[in-house]
């Protein structure tokens, strides 16, 4: 059976420390979407691990772990990663792999990145320049190249330089790409990628077959779905349950638990409408206590309150079985909390989360005004020890979107986290 993890807002809920807790039992953790555009901090006995492409099942010495069809993968930075966790201990040896029919990311969809953003000028998505929309732009194309390529080098060389051709006509000068030295690269990748790359479709077929627990790692959040999320703002895959699917072939039906990370505010990296936005004192609290800078690009997330407007859309989205509220314990000490609960455009309630995005820029959240709590959470491990008002904060948010809490995080190691008894 599989554990599916998903972000429920715009992304850095947490999603990497809880799959690091619950994988001490899995067998197999897969990414089914997105790249290295996603970064998940866990820390371990106060070690700090930074994953981007790798699924954060690594740290667990025991369990599988895979790259699947629905992603994209820039290769140096998958052997960049992999050296990384290394110095840090943790062998990956025979652990790691690739579906053969995942897409490769290239320096060149990054330098386009970098382009596209520049023509955007004022408009621009913010986006990680990973090479995550180029990327996903040629799949759609299907001008795309799969990582199984890379073993038919004349095919594969081929298509790259077409690639290219094809960028320069529409870019020019402005692209400043040497694409001998890409291939040049490719040629070692050649050898060394080998062990690593498989067939996922069997892989996975083979996992369930032999009742092993299967743990999905959502990277991205509902929010920046390419279907479902803040359309443009978005990155360009299906970062919810959808994805899930179609990038693991998975069987719907195997799937035990959709556990949703909400964080116990609101955060977003890059541009676009974010109704529960705080320019002010409360929003400077939530950034500097929450430390809430961006760990792919070091840039500051911006912040906000909880907006369960969007957490209950999400749900709708993503159907979660239960919740893992995050960082709680970065509200400790605020007088009052506000949850936003209904948005209205010119003094009307809205009925449902709009598409417009014009809409969304100008609504005006509804907020429920919550008392806040003195007591610091952070040494506490048991859910019953929490103050009295953070269990009150907790339960509406169980009310009004109706799905449980399981899991309250109250720090950033592994043992900061409150499991509440079913
Ligand atoms: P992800 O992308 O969803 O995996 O989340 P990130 O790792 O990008 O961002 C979450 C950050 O908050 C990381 O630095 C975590 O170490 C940290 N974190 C996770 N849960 C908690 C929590 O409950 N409390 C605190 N204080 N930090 C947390
Ligand atoms: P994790 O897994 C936060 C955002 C970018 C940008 C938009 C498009 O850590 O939660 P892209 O490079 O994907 O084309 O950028 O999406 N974004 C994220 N923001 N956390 C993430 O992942 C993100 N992945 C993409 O900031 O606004
Ligand atoms: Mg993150």
């Amino acid at each position: 059976m599989a554990t599916v993890v998903l972000g429920s807002q715009w992304g850095d809920e947490g999603k990497g420390k809880l799959v690091d807790i619950l994988c001490e039992d899995v067998e197999v953790c897969a990414r089914c979407a997105g790249g290295n555009n996603a970064g998940h901090t866990i820390v371990v006995n106060g070690v700090s691990y930074d994953f981007h492409m790798l699924p954060s099942g690594l740290v667990n010495p025991k369990c599988l772990n895979l790259i699947g069809t629905g992603t994209v993968v820039h290769i140096p930075s998958f052997f960049a990663e992999l050296e990384a966790i290394q110095k840090k201990g943790i062998d990956s040896t025979d652990r790691i792999f690739i579906s053969d029919r995942a897409h490769l990311v290239f320096d060149l969809h990054q330098l386009v990145d970098g382009l596209e953003e520049i023509e955007l000028g004022a408009q621009n998505i913010g986006t990680t320049r990973k090479g995550i929309g180029p990327t996903y732009s040629t799949k759609a194309a299907r001008s795309g190249v799969r990582v199984y390529e890379i073993f038919n080098w004349s095919e594969f060389e081929k298509k790259l330089r077409a690639l290219e051709h094809g960028y320069k006509k529409r870019f020019g000068d402005l692209l400043q790409y040497d694409v001998e030295k890409e291939l040049a690269q490719f040629k070692v990748y050649y050898e060394t990628l080998r062990p690593y790359v498989i067939d996922a479709v069997p892989f996975i077929a083979a996992a369930f077959k032999a009742n092993k627990k299967v743990l999905v790692e959502g990277a991205n959040a509902l929010m920046l779905d390419i279907d479902y999320g803040t359309y443009p703002y978005v990155t360009s895959s299906n970062t919810g349950v959808g994805g899930v699917i179609t990038g693991l072939a998975i069987s719907p039906f195997n799937i035990k638990n959709i556990i949703g990370v909400v964080k116990a505010y609101t955060t977003r990296v890059g541009s676009g409408p974010f109704p529960t936005e705080q320019l002010n004192e409360a929003g400077e609290h939530l950034q500097v206590v929450g430390r809430e800078w961006g760990v792919t690009t070091g840039r500051k997330r911006r912040c906000g309150w909880l907006d369960l407007v969007i957490v209950k859309y999400s749900t709708a989205v993503n159907h979660y079985t239960s919740l893992n509220l995050t960082k709680l314990d970065i509200l400790d000490g605020l007088k009052e909390l506000q949850i936003a609960v209904a948005y209205k455009v010119d003094g009307v309630e809205l009925e449902s989360f709009p598409a417009d995005l014009n809409t969304l820029a100008k609504v005006e959240p509804v907020y429920k005004t919550m008392p806040g709590w003195t007591e610091p959470t952070t040494k506490l491990t048991e859910y019953d020890q929490l103050p009295k008002e953070a269990k009150e904060y907790i339960a509406f948010i169980e009310e009004f979107i109706g799905v449980r809490v399981d899991w309250v995080g109250v720090g950033p190691g592994r043992e900061h986290m409150l499991y509440r008894q079913r």
